[in-house]
């Protein structure tokens, strides 16, 4: 399995977030032994803003224009990334709650790799075809307060609707969570809640959907 580990945390060894996928990529290792870790860290990658002649390329692209050569060596770096984040089999991303949201390292990610014809594409209709198949992914969060379901501050939890909601359209729906919180209450409650992420992480990467390879096509198999 080739894992494509988001980072959008810039505090490395501090983080709480990178403690909780740093797990979920221990459990996986230890149950199956084709895991590979492609990493992208966020902060220190090195993004092409998003301006000028690749923002033309993406409207040529959304009106089935070819892009104007003059725009080729810009698009280049954004094909990169698509290539990168296409060529794994399942994702985790590791991003904390930044302002009710995701940071804007992973939104800038995002806002770089969601392209028409490459993630998504309109149909005859005018309708959304998301072009992203078939594969897994894990978000390992951390939030300062308590979003959980039934608190005062879980409607404003913006981040895990956003990542469903983008990754969804463009076809990620095989999406697990794993939300440590509260971090910054009260240490003792930043233990418990990193102890119990960690143990849900662990739970995953060993449950069958991850810790057992998904069964290829058998070619041998005649058609009937
Ligand atoms: C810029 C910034 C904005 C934050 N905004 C929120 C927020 O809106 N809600 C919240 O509960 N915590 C917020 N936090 C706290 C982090 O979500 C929390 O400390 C998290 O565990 C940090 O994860 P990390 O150590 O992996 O970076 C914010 C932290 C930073 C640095």
């Amino acid at each position: 399995m080739r894992l494509l580990h988001i980072i959008a945390t810039p505090r490395t060894g501090h983080s709480n977030t990178l403690r909780v996928s740093e797990a979920f990529i221990d459990n996986l290792r230890a149950v199956r032994d084709d895991v590979t870790v492609d990493v992208v860290d966020l902060y220190h990658h090195g993004l092409p803003d998003i301006v000028g002649d690749n923002i033309d390329a993406k409207y040529e692209l959304m009106f089935a224009q070819p892009i104007d050569k003059s725009h080729g060596e810009s698009w280049r770096q954004i094909e990169t990334l698509i290539a990168d984040f296409l060529a794994v089999d399942a994702y985790l991303i590791s991003a904390p709650m930044w302002n009710f949201s995701i940071p804007y390292a992973l939104k800038y990610y995002i806002d770089c790799i969601v392209q028409p014809g490459y993630l998504f594409r309109y149909n005859e209709m005018g309708q959304v075809v998301p072009m992203v198949n078939g594969k897994k992914m894990v978000c390992a969060t951390s939030y300062g307060g308590d979003y959980s379901p039934g608190s005062p501050m879980h409607a404003y939890n913006f981040h895990e609707p956003y990542l469903r909601s983008i990754f969804g359209f463009v076809g990620v729906i095989d999406v697990e969570f794993i939300s440590a919180q509260p971090m910054d209450i009260t240490p003792d409650l930043r233990e418990a809640a990193t102890t119990a992420a960690i143990a849900r992480a662990a739970a995953l990467a060993r449950s069958p959907g991850w810790a057992v390879p998904s069964a290829r096509p058998d070619a041998s198999a005649s058609a009937v």
